[in-house]
């Protein structure tokens, strides 16, 4: 590979040639002799005469090449002691079975399968099985509750749901099952059939639509690639909006395929025989990007953790992982480190353990601040790389892309944009604003392949929410700019999206859980800046007149009702009462500007305010936890 910049401009120069030369590192049952279909802006194709099977290139073809020996998954967890290697032929063997399992209860190309599981090796074969289908999978990430599943079961209105009897926190064991029948007992359009895979620390109990894992498994034939045309779907994966309604971002085999054999070679410098980790969950698109597809596809060697950074046992974990299996390259959220750094600040746990073959740490997800940056740096003396990216890219949409060249580091920039991503900072106006200005960060269309190709069911909704605000880009909802070099800087969301722990989550989500309350006339939820998990959601509430209601009563009863309707993840702890929130004269809640002191900017008062007191009220309230 040439340098990053002759690559980058070969890619945006001529994407034809470009991609059609990164195509070539995809097995393909047609290969495609056009890159781009934009006959039909602003919806574009990849690859549009190509056929392929995701599954097959993931799998098969690294059998079929000889390398069935390799190991082509690591299954490691802490949390409940078991450990695990599955060679490329084991795991074809498995997942081709369940694919059999799969179509003889009616599974086929372009059905749903809703996939709710926890970290375990079952998840990776069930998400592979649909692609060697044909049939699209979602997976609900585990730490959602039933009103979030039912969402995007009713969204998705899939054929089969395929879960586990529990998760395993570190702290508790949390049953899936009731989860499932409580969000499938709400729902408008539920499955014919559940999957359940037993795991022993807590059996589930069976229904009537249930089916076992493993006897289903005991009597399988195994089903044979589904070939599928390059625009057809692989996937869809819900994503939190600016609204309560979760977003299904519609993937494709053909492109996908592509970008991710492409990222893995020129971004993260990983091939085939590889030991890679991606520290995250298969629930969030880098599970689906880096732990599942893109290190298969290349015939690396693909990690599978269940467990926490520190806590099972200790803050030497990731470190033990690292040596224990090879890791040549791990990818994780800021958050893991921060939880890292404040249990072994000096990294005593990582003296502990031999790094020689780890190469790079990539980090993603949410803003990587500088001190956390440095004190990777220091304590693991390998390049520590951020980059930048979104459920909806699918990869990288700027990085230093170590596998073509490791380009300067500047801490607090996710470095530059990738091939096919021409990045653009744009003001109110549309014009772009000048390098050093901050503005709202958008990509001219067309987006590379990869990227997502529209919402689920819901085409309207992706032009507005997308590609609207500046007509011929996309909108990536963050607020930043480009220094003399072009290196991206990436400030914040300018929606109603936080990230609490790298976890994406929505305020509006929030709000509609505390305006249920019975007490409650109005509320605003904001992320506030949090030392460990960089953001975490803060309420204001305000009272309907004459409610009298005991303070910590309330309280509770608040937190615990975004617990039951959203998740534990969203970390709701934090919710003050306020006698106003701060609207504009015609009444609406000016969550922009409460947003913005959140953040720490100091911005004049909004002209459009009522009572500029209110606002000042809630100054010290906005700033921070314990402000
Ligand atoms: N299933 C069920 N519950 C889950 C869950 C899952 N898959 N994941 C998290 N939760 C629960 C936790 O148990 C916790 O519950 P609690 O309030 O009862 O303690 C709650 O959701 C919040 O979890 P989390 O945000 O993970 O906080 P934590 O305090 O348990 O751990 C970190 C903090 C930093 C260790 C953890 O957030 C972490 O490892 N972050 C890395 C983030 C990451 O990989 N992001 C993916 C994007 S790259
Ligand atoms: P998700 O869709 O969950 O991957 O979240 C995407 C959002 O996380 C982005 O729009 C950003 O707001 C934020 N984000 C992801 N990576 C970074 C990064 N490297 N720096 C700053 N913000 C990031």
């Amino acid at each position: 590979m040439g340098k990053y910049h002759d690559v980058h401009a070969a890619s945006l120069s001529d994407p034809e040639k470009f991609w059609l030369d990164a195509a070539q590192a995809v097995t393909w049952s047609r290969a495609p002799e056009r890159a781009l279909d934009d006959g039909n802006p602003p919806f574009y194709r990849w690859f549009p005469d190509g056929r392929l099977n995701t599954c097959y290139n993931a799998l098969d073809r690294h059998v079929a090449a000889g390398h069935g020996d390799r190991t082509a998954l690591i299954y490691d967890s802490p949390v409940t002691g078991n450990a695990a290697r599955y060679t490329y032929a084991e795991l074809l063997d498995e997942v081709a079975r369940f694919a059999g399992v799969l179509r003889d209860l009616g599974v086929g190309k372009g059905d749903r399968v809703v996939i709710y599981m926890p970290m375990v090796p079952q998840t990776v074969v069930a998400m592979l099985a649909c692609a060697r289908l044909g049939a699209i999978h979602s997976v609900v990430f585990g730490g959602f509750a039933a009103k979030e599943l039912t969402a995007r079961i009713d969204d998705a209105a899939p054929k089969v749901l395929i879960c586990a009897s529990c998760g395993i926190e570190p702290t508790r064991v949390v049953p899936y099952k009731p989860i499932v029948d409580e969000a499938i007992a709400a729902s408008a359009r539920p499955p014919e059939k559940v999957i359940v895979l037993q795991r022993e620390r807590l059996r589930a109990e069976m229904g009537e639509r249930d089916l076992d894992w493993d006897e289903l498994m005991a009597g399988a034939q195994p089903a044979p690639c589904v070939d599928l045309a390059a625009t057809d779907p692989l996937y869809i994966l819900y994503t939190s909006g600016t609204t309560g309604k979760p977003k299904g971002v519609v993937r494709d085999n053909g492109g996908h395929a592509v970008a991710l054999s492409w990222s893995m070679a020129g971004i993260y410098g990983i091939g085939p025989g590889d030991v890679w980790w991606a520290a995250s969950d298969v629930g969030w698109v880098v599970g689906h990007s880096y732990i599942v597809y893109a290190p298969l596809l290349v015939g690396a060697t693909t990690v599978l953790y269940e467990g926490k950074p520190v806590g099972t046992p200790d803050a030497g974990a990731f470190w033990r992982v690292i040596s224990q299996y090879g890791v040549k390259a791990l990818f994780t959220a800021p958050t893991a480190l921060r939880a890292i750094k404040k249990v072994d600040p000096d990294g005593r746990e990582i003296a502990k353990y031999d790094l020689s073959g780890f190469r790079t740490l990539f980090l993603a997800g949410e803003r990587l601040d500088p001190e956390t940056y440095h004190w990777a740096s220091a304590k693991l003396n390998v390049p520590v790389v951020d980059h930048w990216w979104q459920t909806e890219t699918g990869w990288a949409v700027a990085a230093n892309p170590v596998g073509v060249e490791l380009l300067p580091i500047k801490p607090g920039s996710p470095t530059l944009p990738m091939p096919g991503y021409d990045v653009r900072v744009l003001g109110p106006d549309g014009a772009e604003v000048p390098r050093g200005t901050e503005g709202a960060i958008c990509i001219r269309l067309p987006m590379p392949p990869g990227t997502l190709l529209t919402l689920w069911g819901d085409d309207q909704r992706y032009v507005e929410s997308y590609l609207s605000r500046y007509p011929g880009f996309y909108l990536t909802g963050d607020s930043g700019y480009l220094d003399e070099d072009g290196y991206v800087y990436v400030m914040g969301r300018t929606d109603d999206i936080i990230n609490v722990a790298g976890h994406r989550l929505s305020t509006g989500a929030m709000e509609a859980a505390l305006a249920a309350h019975p007490a409650v006339a109005e509320c605003a939820v904001i992320g506030v800046s949090d030392p460990l998990k960089g953001q975490v959601p803060k309420g204001f509430v305000v009272l309907k007149s004459g409610v009298e209601i005991d303070p910590d009563r309330l309280r509770d009863e608040l937190i615990a009702r975004v617990r039951q309707d959203i998740g534990a993840v969203a970390a709701f702890k934090e919710v003050v009462v306020v006698d106003a929130l701060p609207k504009t004269r015609s009444g609406k809640i000016l969550r922009k500007a409460m947003r913005e002191i959140a953040a720490g900017k100091d911005i004049p008062v909004p002209s459009t305010i009522e009572d500029p007191a209110v606002l000042d009220r809630l100054r010290p309230l906005l700033r921070g936890r314990d402000a």
